[in-house]
């Protein structure tokens, strides 16, 4: 495995956003100018862009404000045990992998990831130091039937969360994503552990593009969204509040509380929508949602409920 500790180093240096010479990194890491390159081109490699001038050295197009444990504690200290991982491969993973050591509002947070994902296999960009990628586990009592409304229900405290902090009407659509001005900001993951019957481990993985530029559009393929500059220590701190209060609310009361505040955030509701499942098209408008988490869709007058993980829902222009 690659030891990303200089590289990290090299980062924390360069954050300032001057310009520092080839010389004066070599000096400083008791390196080659060669191994400086090798550094630099990690630091490409995760997504960094970065200027280098014959004459002035390296400088990050953007300063960097890098995640850092102790100004998370600082703005809330909470008894979650919040971890800041650099470069993982997907912080969903990496709570997974652990999560009968967990208890709920345990999370952890990355600069990097190089395997993450998005629902259904899909992968998600995920750039150094340019957006949020968040993971929290939740241990559901009720086994996984507890299960359903949870993406709902964290889908409303980011939404709470993003615009207390920045009064952009962010929006949510079912059931999985935050949308910004009828783009896709942010994506929620929930991925289950555990048997029926018995009690889950829920990891709600969540992406939020804050200052994302030029995503590989392969993986990024329809309209998407920054937030903006946004103090992203500060984020991590009231996102676990504001998650560890809406979801001990759902464990006590389930989704009822909660539907007519989705509607409220509802970036969909009593438009023309399209929901694509599988092969087919449904067409109708889109009409909040009811007590279980299930999407309502008018159509011919009559409202029908639609619920299940292979549905994706769409504007219909
Ligand atoms: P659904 O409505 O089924 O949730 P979706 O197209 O939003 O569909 P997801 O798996 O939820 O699919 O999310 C992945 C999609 O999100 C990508 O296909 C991409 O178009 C969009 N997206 C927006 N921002 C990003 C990002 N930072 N990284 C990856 N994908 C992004
Ligand atoms: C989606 O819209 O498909 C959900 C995207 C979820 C992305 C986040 S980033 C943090 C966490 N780790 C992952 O690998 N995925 C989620």
């Amino acid at each position: 495995m690659r030891n990303n500790h200089n590289p990290l180093k090299l980062i924390e240096l360069l954050a300032d956003g001057q310009f520092h010479s080839g010389e004066e990194l070599a000096v400083l890491f008791g390196i080659t100018r060669a191994g400086v390159n090798k550094y630099i081109k990690t630091l490409r490699e995760w997504g960094i862009s970065l200027s280098s001038i014959q004459g002035k050295g390296y400088c990050l197009d953007a300063p960097l404000d890098l995640l850092d444990k102790q100004k998370i504690d600082h703005y809330y200290s909470s008894t979650s045990h919040i971890e800041v991982i650099p470069i993982i491969d997907s912080t969903n993973q990496y709570l997974l992998n652990k999560v009968t050591q967990l208890s709920s509002g345990d999370s952890c947070v990355a600069e990097f990831q190089s395997k993450a994902r998005g629902r259904r296999g899909r992968k998600w960009f995920a750039p150094f130091g340019c957006n949020l990628y968040f993971s929290m586990y939740w241990r559901l009592e009720q086994g996984i039937a507890a299960a359903m409304g949870l993406s709902l229900v964290v889908g409303i405290a980011v939404a709470d969360t993003l615009i207390q902090l920045t009064g952009q009407p962010i929006k949510v659509k079912w059931p999985n994503d935050l949308y910004l001005n009828d783009k896709k900001l942010a994506g929620i993951l929930i991925e289950l552990a555990g048997k029926t019957g018995d009690i889950a481990h829920a990891v709600i993985g969540i992406g939020i593009n804050l200052n994302m530029a030029n995503p590989d559009a392969t993986i990024v393929n329809q309209a998407w969204a920054n937030l903006g500059v946004i103090n992203r220590n500060l984020l991590v701190a009231n996102l676990v509040k504001s998650l560890k209060q809406a979801l001990t609310e759902f464990e006590q009361h389930g989704l009822a509380p909660f539907v007519s505040h989705w509607e409220r955030l509802d970036n969909f509701k009593d438009r023309k929508v399209k929901l694509i499942i599988g092969e087919n098209i449904v067409r109708g408008k889109a009409r909040g949602i009811n007590q279980h988490g299930a999407l309502l869709l008018e159509q011919d007058g009559v409202i029908n409920a639609y619920i299940g993980g292979e549905i994706s829902l769409r504007g219909d222009n």
